[in-house]
């Protein structure tokens, strides 16, 4: 049997769309063995226990691109990953279907081999690549390579995630955003994802107000949030360093100075008090990203 963990991720961080992303504290974990025949899947609602469960159709990808083929499968599946909230589920069970798959096969693929894989099918490389190096990874696409490189952020910050009780799928929050954009724009994003990636790495977290802004898909998908920008401008009033919608959204993601605990309280005093049903999570950066935890 294989045990593999694989973390949350925030993707975008605001200005990087489609290519910045950082792994969090809190897991999938995911069972896996090769059965005699069939397919068993525990762990998740029926309705995805079945050959269309995403972690399986991963695990297929890789059998089929390496030629390996199983008498049947046994996937279990602990999921702590809020499912539709741009927190990296969908990320967490194709990397652990890939990686699962390579175990189960006698891994013949490279790190970099199962990040393509999975990238392939995710779609886009920023949330698959920090689940799997964890931190945060800078990953672009030249033609379909994943070229890659993980940064190291300067200590003193943690994550406050928002997540609101409701899911909102990442085609329905990308079938909101222009097809072209303008010059302008283009220039905003650029220079403060620079801006972005400089402070995280000298410690200059007073300039992270500015870095997070972005003009690309926040004014797009934003309209899809209720509240969404009361709660930005309560954040900011009560002191976080930077506010951004992680990945597609819903979830709202607050920078916060590692050392503030009112945040937290005066955050969900505030949700509490404009009826919405919201849940408020403190996290870290995970370093690890995606870690075999056992083979027996
Ligand atoms: N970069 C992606 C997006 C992340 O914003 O659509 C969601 O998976």
């Amino acid at each position: 049997m294989i045990r593999i963990s694989v973390p949350g991720t925030s993707a975008n961080i605001g200005p990087g769309f489609d290519t910045l992303g950082l792994a969090l504290n809190i897991y999938n974990y995911f069972r896996f063995e090769e059965i005699s025949h069939g397919i068993e899947i525990t762990g998740c609602n029926k309705e995805f226990s079945n050959e269309n469960n995403l972690v399986y159709k991963s695990m297929l990808k890789v059998f089929d691109k390496i030629g390996y083929l199983p008498k049947g499968i046994k996937i279990d599946i602990d999921a702590n990953i809020p499912v539709s909230r741009g927190l990296g589920s969908s990320a967490a069970c194709i990397l652990g279907g890939v990686m699962g798959a390579n175990c189960l096969a006698g891994a013949p693929l490279s790190k970099e081999e199962i990040l393509e894989i999975a990238t392939e099918i995710e779609g886009h490389p920023d949330n698959i690549a920090p689940a799997l190096f964890g931190g945060l990874v800078i990953s672009i696409m030249e033609d379909s390579k994943v070229i890659y490189n993980k940064f190291d952020v300067y200590t003193g910050i943690k994550f406050v995630a928002l997540i609101p009780d409701y899911t909102l799928s990442t085609k329905d929050s990308r079938a909101v955003l222009p097809a072209t954009i303008s010059h302008k724009d283009a220039i905003y994003n650029i220079s403060r994802v620079s801006l972005l990636l400089s402070s995280l790495s000298n410690g200059r977290f007073d300039l992270l107000k500015y870095a997070v802004k972005d003009s690309l898909h926040q004014p797009y998908r934003g309209r899809l949030i209720s509240g969404f920008y009361d709660i930005i401008n309560k954040c900011e009033e009560i002191g976080c360093l930077g506010l951004y919608l992680s990945g597609a959204g819903p979830t709202i993601m607050a920078i916060v100075d590692e050392k503030d605990n009112d945040f937290i309280l005066k955050i969900k005093k505030y949700l509490k008090s404009i009826n919405y049903t919201w849940e408020v999570k403190e996290l870290r950066l995970d370093s690890y990203g995606t870690i075999i935890e056992e083979i027996n």
